[in-house]
């Protein structure tokens, strides 16, 4: 027999039913799921100025724009140092090789999280143990790993991820790091301007904290980009060496490092990027604090909740305990899988844009299959992949905007719900 999950919907697959589509179709511009010619818009002068600087100087790779975007980059986040290079994936890969992770080692991480995340720690020829999530925070989930990490005989470094820009339980990483000897590498590649219990910034407790500049985030390039936060000297030169092939001294390589150096162009971009970013993370807090509160009213619940108990069947993220602050990269909500494609189906219809990160979890990714080890069910991990969707949430998104998105969505929940009762 299936056994239903938390949610009410069977375990081995989500009833596929057909509902009629909305009959409030919209005419009004789309609510964009992210808009980043309408964000640039108000800083593209200094933006173009930053260009002509470069393109004039002469310096293309590296260079004085890279140092100091480095220098304000730590400043920002407090790390005692910020190494550029030439995305989050290659953050992860840099970090990974400087804690000497090999093939055959084992790194433990979380299933729910983009793909490299994982492919990181494969491409070395090491084996990502994918652990589950907390319902509560949709991220790695600190007591499920300490009971796999006692089963794992080669374990070499911790990589939690900062998802959807909510610090991971960092401290207790860092403390179950320390008590078996292996580092905390963090993936905080959406958390860039978030803050933990301590208002610390998410990357910088680890051994090694990951940024990543893809242009959607938080901080976004042009183009590809990203860093490396970290307070330990030693770690620090490493890496400087590995982003240069392991170059050490002019023409002397001591190891096989990558050709991953971040372009002065990028770095020149997000020096002006940099300064327009707390107006940018209190604005997307501005537009999540109305959610949640709209979405309360409503009679949803928070993440971690039942949705068969909840008077509108939608849990929201719940604001982390204060003083920790969300980055709020995305605004991700869960609903009954029955009815996810038609809801994002008739928002698309009143003009919303909606997302889903992520469908598929990464122990069920066929590039991973023969890479990655599953020592317990991911149950979490496989609910959240099939309730998830993510809401507009961002810089861009006005007073009326907002109230359009959340009028919408409480509307067709409702209507679908009809539906299926
Ligand atoms: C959680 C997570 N890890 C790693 C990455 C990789 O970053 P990038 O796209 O800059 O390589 C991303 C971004 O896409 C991410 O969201």
């Amino acid at each position: 027999m299936p056994r239903r999950t938390r949610y009410g919907h069977l375990r081995n697959g989500v009833r596929h039913r057909r509902f009629p589509e909305s009959n409030k179709l919209s005419s009004a511009p789309t609510i964009k799921i992210l808009d980043l010619p309408a964000l640039h818009s108000g800083i593209r002068d200094r933006i173009m100025e930053s260009i002509e600087r470069v393109v004039d100087g002469g310096q293309y790779v590296m260079g004085e724009e890279v140092e100091a975007f480095e220098q304000e980059l730590a400043r920002f986040t407090g790390a005692k140092h910020a190494i550029g290079c030439g995305s989050g994936s290659d953050a992860l890969s840099l970090s990974l090789q400087a804690a000497d992770v090999g093939p055959g080692d084992e790194v433990l991480c979380p299933a729910f999280s983009f793909f490299s995340t994982a492919s990181s720690i494969a491409r070395l020829g090491a084996h990502p143990v994918f652990v589950d999530i907390h319902p509560q925070s949709l991220n790695m989930d600190l007591e499920a790993t300490k009971e796999i990490v006692s089963e794992c005989t080669r374990l070499k470094a911790l990589l939690p991820v900062d998802l959807f820009g909510r610090v991971a339980q960092i401290d207790g990483f860092v403390n179950l790091g320390e008590e078996i000897g292996v580092p905390v590498i963090e993936d905080a590649a959406q958390a860039i301007g978030a803050r933990d219990g301590e208002l610390a910034c998410a990357g910088t407790k680890a051994r090694m904290g990951c940024i990543s500049f893809y242009p959607s985030k938080n901080l976004g390039a042009l183009g590809e980009g990203g860093a490396i936060l970290t307070a330990d000297e030693a770690v620090a030169e490493r890496l400087r060496n590995l982003r240069t092939h392991g170059q050490s001294a002019p023409n002397h390589f001591t190891e096989l490092g990558f050709n991953s150096r971040l372009d002065a162009l990028q770095a020149a971009i997000l020096r002006v990027k940099l300064q327009a970013l707390p107006e940018w993370l209190r604005a997307r807090k501005e537009v999540a604090s109305y959610y949640d509160a709209k979405l309360s009213e409503a009679g949803a619940l928070p993440w971690g909740s039942m949705l068969s108990q909840a008077e509108l069947p939608l849990l929201y993220p719940p604001t982390p305990p204060k003083p920790a602050q969300s980055a709020h990269h995305q605004y991700t909500i869960q609903v009954l899988p029955e009815m996810r494609e038609t809801l994002r189906s008739r928002l698309s219809q009143r003009g919303i844009e909606t997302a889903i990160y992520y469908a598929v979890g990464l122990h069920e990714q066929p590039a991973l299959a023969k890479h990655g080890r599953t020592p317990r069910p991911l149950t979490i991990t496989d609910e959240a992949t099939r309730s998830v969707m993510s809401l507009p949430c961002h810089p861009g998104i006005n007073s009326d905007a907002r109230s359009r998105v959340m009028t919408a969505l409480v509307e067709e929940v409702k209507d679908l719900v009809q539906l299926i009762r």
